[in-house]
């Protein structure tokens, strides 16, 4: 069989910081609330002008030298993103031509702030059945532009970034070590819609519109998904919160992910954090959190490494990668 083995990450973020005391002058707001419901200290925000795709391009370039692959090698281009830079085409088949990538196929996948998720289970699927044998798995978003700039009850909470994962489908014979996904669990129940969307789009209001939130609703949701599917996962493996060796939660809210991890027993310094100096970037926080973990020496080669993410829809998901 084939098994689908991370060879490299990538990752970047806008060069404008933007702390919860500048945002304290925009709405009422303040550093000491943000950071106290959130643990959000900073965020970066793209520069006008400067795209989804922009951000992508970025951080596939990183995660292709990290992997030692040019673009000749790539047949796949999954981008998870919730903040095209077009209605059409894909912002995935733009990213693909910057990156000089000329075969297989490229799309965009849209589960908001489980697009990455998603998105590595798919690539996941078309590498074990041969549709494809490398890819690119990028989760990539502006959600600056989506954010309503006056409600202070959602604005304080996003941030903009880029993250990618190059992946090979790799024949057991050529893998002793059985690195690779091992699992992959997804969920939606659209019922939830209210909780968590925008409020526009090309086809009900032809604008893009505003991201619409019922912060609380969300939160009690969130916890019970997250742990519900981890769960499922460990079942399935026999992976366990003892055996695992890095948690990498969606980045939305320090509350949320302690609250999680407590519950599933996982201990605190297995949970990699980044939603201090990122915020929630949506479909690209959990790549962007891993490569942060693999840079910085923590998530090594043979690790047992936890994705888990949910998001609007609702969707939510988790995935078990043997580094
Ligand atoms: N600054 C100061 N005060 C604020 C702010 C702010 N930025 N935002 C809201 N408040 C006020 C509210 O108006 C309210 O005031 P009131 O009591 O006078 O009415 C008070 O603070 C409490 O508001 P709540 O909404 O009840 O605060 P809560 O403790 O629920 O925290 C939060 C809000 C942080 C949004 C929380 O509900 C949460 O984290 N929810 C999950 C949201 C999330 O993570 N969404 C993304 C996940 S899915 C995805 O990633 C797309």
């Amino acid at each position: 069989s084939l098994k689908t083995v991370v060879l490299g990450t990538g990752s970047y973020l806008p060069e404008r910081v933007v702390t919860n005391d500048d945002l304290s002058k925009i709405v009422e707001t303040s550093d000491e609330w943000i950071v106290q419901r959130t643990g959000i200290r900073e965020r970066h925000i793209a520069a006008e002008g400067e795209t989804t795709g922009d951000l992508a391009v970025a951080a596939a370039m990183q995660a292709m030298e990290a992997a030692g692959v040019t673009a000749a090698d790539i047949d796949l281009v999954i981008l998870a993103t919730s903040t095209p830079d077009n209605t059409f085409p894909s912002t995935a088949t733009q990213v693909q031509a910057r990156l000089g990538i000329t075969r297989g196929a490229a799309f965009d996948l849209q589960a908001v702030c489980s697009g990455f998720v998603y998105a590595l289970t798919t690539a996941d699927s078309m590498l074990q059945t041969g549709v494809a044998t490398r890819a690119l798995v990028i989760g990539s978003e502006t959600f600056s532009r989506i954010v309503d700039w006056t409600d202070r009850t959602t604005c304080v909470l996003f941030g903009d970034g880029a993250g990618a994962f190059v992946v090979e489908a790799r024949a057991d014979a050529d893998n002793p070590e059985g690195r690779g996904v091992v699992s992959c669990h997804l969920r939606s129940d659209g019922r939830h819609k209210d909780k968590l969307y925008v409020d526009g789009g090309p086809s009900s209001t032809g604008t893009v519109g505003h991201l619409r939130m019922e912060g609380r609703e969300v939160y009690k949701f969130a916890v019970a998904a997250v742990t519900d599917v981890i769960e499922d996962a460990f079942a399935a493996t026999g992976e366990s919160a003892e055996t695992i060796d890095w948690f990498v939660p969606h980045q939305a809210n320090r509350r949320i992910i302690e609250g999680s991890a407590r519950k599933l027993g996982i201990a605190p310094e297995k949970t990699v954090l980044t939603v201090d100096r990122h915020g929630n970037t949506s479909a690209a926080s959990i790549p962007l959190a891993v490569d942060t973990a693999v840079r910085d020496g923590r998530i090594r080669e043979g690790h047992m490494v936890l994705l888990e993410a949910m998001g609007g829809g609702f969707t939510w998901g988790a995935v078990l990668v043997r580094w």
